[in-house]
């Protein structure tokens, strides 16, 4: 692999902290998609890039995860460097003995090129980012953001569908908490879509994302019910209720079995249609609709490999 073809010189994302997907313009998502894609083609097999061999990640979770934490460990080995992982709960780091976040990130920081970090609060990765000597790629946190999801939902929808521009767009479910949508809503106002959210009243979309849809004259209706939209969408992307951000497990109860996707509503969708969905899911998707070809959910987690290979190049990448 020549190492110019990967040159991250003319890059934006080259060392920088990766925190919101506000720091992507359209010629820096272009190229992640290309990026990604070409990534795929060249290492689907069992064949390792050494792209970024000699460079080490810290990954940190103070929250769980099995998807975003796992796909970062193995797009790292894949590109042919290392990974210190403290995934399996953050009890085994010295967090359980008080220790600051700050002095925490201080800490990997002097190991690792780049720390990938998962954390409950909304605005702790920017937190990290003040102190840190080396990137920060926020992997989550809180009810804010999760750009290198939203990054992958986009190039699912472009793989899926062969194009991102034209379509309609629904998001479902837990619009308030759900940090995947607050994020990929923001990436695809890049694009000509149309955007529709379907969430109780409780759970809508934030008013400062909502407002920024309708003012791009992409969409932005609200509605109730899954049903009102499943019939002419091409992207119905399901997301789970955050259980974890209610206060009270009656609040939860109230909302939890308000958007869920049944046989009959998919069977009534677009033959071309495609339902997402970042995973966990609880009750949302039965699994019965699985073997539907329009359920493109696992598709979408095996492309979380290939953007997060693409990511950590386009951050770590050699010049
Ligand atoms: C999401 C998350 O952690 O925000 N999961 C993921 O990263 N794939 C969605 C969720 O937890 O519901």
């Amino acid at each position: 692999m020549a190492t110019t073809y990967y040159a991250t010189s003319d890059v934006k994302l080259h060392r920088q902290h990766i925190l919101s997907v506000d720091q992507f313009d359209k010629e820096t998502i272009e190229r992640f998609l290309y990026r990604a894609e070409d990534l795929e083609k060249r290492y689907s097999d069992f064949e390792r890039a050494n792209l970024l061999r000699g460079k080490t990640i810290a990954c940190i979770f103070f929250e769980p995860s099995t998807r975003t934490s796992s796909s970062f460990i193995a797009a790292m080995q894949k590109l042919g460097g290392n990974v210190i992982p403290i995934t399996q709960g953050v009890q085994f780091s010295s967090i359980s003995k008080g220790e600051t976040l700050e002095d925490t990130i201080l800490t990997l920081g002097q190991y690792a090129d780049a720390i990938v970090m998962r954390h409950p609060e909304t605005g702790a990765a920017a937190r990290a980012a003040k102190v840190s000597p080396v990137p920060i790629i926020n992997a989550g946190d809180g009810t804010g953001e999760h750009p290198s999801q939203a990054l992958l939902d986009l190039f699912t929808i472009r793989r899926e569908l062969g194009r991102i521009d034209g379509l309609e767009i629904a998001m479902a479910g837990d619009l308030a908490y759900g940090r995947t949508v607050h994020s990929l809503t923001k990436l695809l106002l890049h694009y000509d879509v149309k955007l529709s959210f379907v969430s109780p009243k409780k759970l809508a979309m934030p008013e400062d994302i909502l407002r920024r849809v309708v003012e791009s004259g992409k969409g932005g209706k609200q509605l109730s019910t899954i049903g009102e939209v499943s019939s002419y969408v091409d992207v119905l992307y399901m997301t789970r209720v955050q259980k974890e951000r209610f206060a009270r497990v009656t609040d939860y109860e109230e909302v939890r079995d308000h958007c869920i996707l049944t046989p009959e509503l998919v069977a009534r969708m677009r033959p071309n249609a495609r339902i997402l969905h970042p995973l966990p899911r609880v009750n949302e998707i039965p699994t019965e609709i699985d073997s539907d070809p329009r359920a493109a959910y696992f598709r979408q987690v095996r492309n979380g490999l290939y953007a997060r290979m693409a990511l950590l190049t386009m951050v770590l990448g050699s010049e």
